[in-house]
């Protein structure tokens, strides 16, 4: 359904398209962070291609430029700067817009700084009120004004915003939007505010005409899916079963579920799903019951290894990807090993592995027992040691079986070969025909090469 909020911004769409036909004008979009940052720029991009902007060749000669931004990690703020630095250059020469959004927007002290040190950005706009650019950029333009819009609420749902899709035949989902569980170390529940989830129908009536349009893959987001309520007797395991049901999808993901909602009618949902994809994220963050308490992960070593078996147990096939934080405050040696350990008997198909970083306004950054980065540094190149030597011998239960494959088009590093990843998100490489490209085929893995498998049809 379309909110009536959405409506008022159609008006400024159609507004901002009057000035800009027949400018030729064109937008340049960089998005930082994870899956839902990237769902979020599919809908800038609806709104902006439809105020007659169109994508930028190269990133110097956009006429607007937009910074869909993430805050988790410190390494991002760095990237940031870094482009602001870059487009103050093309802005001293060359009349530009610049609107910067996201997460990091949410933060208090870093638009200050901008305010301070960026001041020539035009439109900084936050998580709450990305459906707005259309009314921003129309006071930018009109009034050459420079807009800050960001505001601090426990968050709403807009639905109907233009989505311009990055891909034609996998597509995001988001279900879910915002976080409760405050894990120590995190961000996201201050700057993407309470849970709050879509209803069914409006989740369920999207992917049908993605469907329609031939889309095959499709992945539910949400910070947190399996918390997800779509009113009485509707959780995550009814709206996995209904999207089971949807005729012409054939590939169904989900992230980030959290171990401690991870029930057992989410289990049942996906052992008696055909599509639904049999590699499981499910994020670890710690090995040591000690630090998962002080994370406020609320779930022990042993639960975290117990929710696996009893994967495991009911679905055979299962396989498991997980997210690693190495350094958090106090992470002893001991409590360094219990993450090692867990990684020793689990034997992950991925690891997103990162290094701890500290976040402003996060009770984790208070904490008085901070890890020296050097030991960050060798604990994380550790872990990495010790997950990348399983790689090979976990690879070699593919061999012989057959996966179902979404071709993707041509090998980069063999142009003969096509290519395509499995369920499990394995990159496998096989001889066929041109006009397999976007189809869904069964390959037979014939052997293993450490970073990819290669396959028979
Ligand atoms: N430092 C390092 N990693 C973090 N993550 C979240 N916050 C931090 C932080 N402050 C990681 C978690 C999460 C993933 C998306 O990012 O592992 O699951
Ligand atoms: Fe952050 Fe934890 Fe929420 Fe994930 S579940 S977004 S790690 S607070």
């Amino acid at each position: 359904m379309l909110s009536e909020a959405i409506k008022e911004q159609k008006k400024y769409i159609e507004k901002i398209n009057k000035i800009n036909k027949d400018k030729n004008l064109k937008y340049s979009i960089l998005t930082m962070g994870c899956q839902l940052n990237e769902n979020d720029s599919e809908k800038l991009v609806g709104m902006i291609e439809q105020m007659s902007y169109t994508k930028s060749e190269s990133f110097n000669s956009a006429d607007i430029y937009i910074i869909n931004t993430c805050c988790v990690r410190e390494n991002a703020e760095e990237k940031l700067f870094g482009k602001l630095g870059e487009l103050k250059k093309i802005k001293e020469n060359r009349d530009i817009i610049i609107a910067i959004g996201g997460c990091m927007m949410q933060e208090e002290h870093i638009t200050k700084k901008m305010k301070r040190s960026y001041p020539f950005v035009d439109i900084i706009f936050g998580t709450h009120t990305l459906y707005k650019i259309p009314q921003d950029l129309y006071k930018t333009i009109k009034n050459k004004e420079k807009v800050k819009d960001v505001i601090d609420i426990l968050g709403e749902i807009y639905e109907g915003i233009p989505v311009k899709r990055n891909d034609n035949k996998r597509a995001s989902v988001t279900i879910m939007y915002g976080c409760d569980n405050f894990c120590s170390y995190c961000i996201v529940p201050y700057v993407r505010g309470r849970e709050r989830s879509r209803k069914p129908e409006d989740i369920l009536k999207e992917i049908n005409q993605l469907a329609m349009e031939g889309y095959k893959e499709i992945t539910l987001l949400g910070q947190n899916v399996n918390s997800y309520n779509g009113g009485e007797n509707y959780n995550f395991a009814t709206l996995l079963k209904q999207v089971d049901k949807i005729e012409g999808i054939e590939i169904i993901k989900f992230i980030s579920p959290h171990p401690k909602d991870f029930t057992d009618d989410v289990i049942n949902a996906i052992k008696q799903s055909k599509k639904v994809s049999k590699l499981i994220h499910i994020p670890l963050q710690a090995g040591s019951t000690e630090i998962l308490k002080k994370m406020n992960r609320k779930y022990t070593k042993e639960q975290y290894l117990e929710l696996i078996s009893k994967i495991k147990r009911s679905i055979p096939e299962a396989v498991f990807s997980t997210d690693i934080i190495v350094g958090f405050p106090g992470e002893t040696e001991k409590d360094f090993e219990d993450t090692l350990d867990i990684v020793k008997k689990i034997n992950f198909e991925q690891i997103y592995m990162f290094i701890y970083s500290r976040r402003v306004g996060t009770i984790a950054d208070k904490m008085r027992n901070q890890i020296p980065e050097e030991i960050k540094h060798k604990r994380f190149e550790r872990l990495k040691k010790s997950y990348e030597e399983k790689v090979e011998e976990n690879n070699k239960k593919y061999i012989g079986t057959t996966k179902k494959i979404l071709v993707e088009g041509y090998s980069k590093n063999n142009e003969k070969m096509l290519t395509g990843r499995t369920d499990t998100n394995k990159v496998v490489i096989f001889g066929g025909n041109q006009d397999l490209i976007g189809q869904i085929i069964n390959v037979k893995i014939i052997s293993e090469h450490k970073w990819y498998l290669k396959g028979e049809i």
